[in-house]
């Protein structure tokens, strides 16, 4: 039977934190049982905004860690590390010369991420989601599970499969490699799909602890504003008992939340690690003060947290089973990402 291709991807810089855990990883699991599903760990983003790691390597296994851990099935599902599959790069670079430098410019994360010295910033982190949209798009996938922060990246990815599909009509009709779709009004012979995000979820933006106005992030200064997936229960209980939060009783309603954007992370992070919504946290915990919330939310981090944190640990003290399953995985990507690049050296004229 058909399965919809689902890719996505995370970058093995730093540590990852209850974001990247809510935003992507968990969404991943639940994904494996009815789509097909491609899991890459992009170390090729990672040198974007900084070109020399420490320990790339040891990086790269813990996201693969992490992704098993949490319960993604290697054998059933491909994971594997970027740069295994060289296709990702060369389509990356035709993407280049199909996006324009203005889409580029708009992207909210280049200006955050490149700062006021923005001359100074890479090429490369510019490029980005020229590069994001290759890897989605080399396996020709059509859904990809991300955070609220890559919304952008995502509507990007569509705009280059569109122009490349405008540009190529003729091309792609009689290399025979393409379908039909309607997008808006507009029927298109398209070679590459138009892309859906899958954002949705109590906790598609994870705010950092310290400040309900910023996301949870692994280049914030303060350790207490996350959550890292290798936290210990001490330490998880700990900066959750310090998160920021208001002096009033937990609302009964969604909308009680409003104007609360502290109280309202601590029960969007609970209502996804609980598999459930807002409204069914509040409906048991509106009422509450935060004392009575905190401890039952410290509980469920540790209970779901506590078995990825030890099987990550046990996962990476034999690098060699992790290798294996990236080589594997990297073996597969590149058998399907091949085929696309030859389709696309033929649309093109290569
Ligand atoms: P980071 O943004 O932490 O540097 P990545 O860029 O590798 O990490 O992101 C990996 C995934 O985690 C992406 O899908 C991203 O949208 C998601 N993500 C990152 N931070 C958050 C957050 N605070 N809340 C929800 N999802 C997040
Ligand atoms: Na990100």
């Amino acid at each position: 039977a058909f399965k919809p291709l689902v890719f996505s991807g995370v970058q093995p810089t730093g540590n990852l934190h209850l974001g990247n855990y809510l935003g992507a990883i968990r969404k991943f699991v639940a994904l494996q049982e009815n789509n097909d599903c491609i899991y890459c760990v992009v170390d090729l983003h990672s040198i974007t905004a900084q070109l020399v790691h420490e320990d790339l390597p040891g990086q790269i296994r813990s996201i693969a860690a992490a992704f098993i851990a949490s319960g993604i099935d290697p054998e059933k599902h491909i994971v594997f590390n970027q740069s295994a599959v060289p296709q990702h790069a060369e389509l990356a670079w035709i993407f280049n010369c199909v996006a324009r430098i203005g889409w580029m410019n708009r992207m909210t994360q280049f200006k955050d991420k490149a700062g006021k010295d923005r001359e100074n910033a890479s090429l490369g982190l510019l490029a980005y989601p020229s590069l994001m949209a290759a890897d989605i798009l080399v396996y020709r996938a059509t859904h990809v599970p991300v955070g609220d922060d890559q919304k952008q990246h995502l509507e990007l990815a569509r705009d280059i499969a569109m122009k490349f599909n405008l540009d190529f009509q003729t091309k792609i009709r009689s290399a025979g490699t393409g379908v039909d779709i309607v997008v808006g009004e507009e029927p298109v012979h398209a070679y590459f799909p138009m892309v859906e995000p899958l954002i949705e979820g109590p906790a598609p933006r994870v705010m950092s602890l310290r400040d309900g106005t910023k996301k949870m992030s692994k280049s914030d200064p303060s350790d207490l504003s996350r959550i890292n997936l290798m936290d210990d229960a001490d330490t998880i209980s700990k900066k959750i008992r310090k998160a920021k939060t208001d002096p009033d009783a937990l609302p009964g309603e969604v909308e009680g939340l409003q104007g609360r954007p502290e109280a309202e992370n601590l029960v969007g992070i609970y209502a996804a690690l609980a598999d459930t919504s807002k409204a069914k946290v509040l409906s048991e915990f509106g009422g509450q003060q935060f004392s009575t919330f905190k401890p039952a939310l410290v509980d469920l981090a540790v209970s779901v947290l506590s078995p990825i944190t030890g099987e990550m640990r046990r996962l990476m003290e034999d690098t060699s089973h992790i290798d294996a399953i990236l080589r594997r995985g990297g073996e597969r990507a590149r058998e399907r990402a091949e085929k696309t690049m030859a389709e696309v050296a033929d649309i093109i004229g290569f």
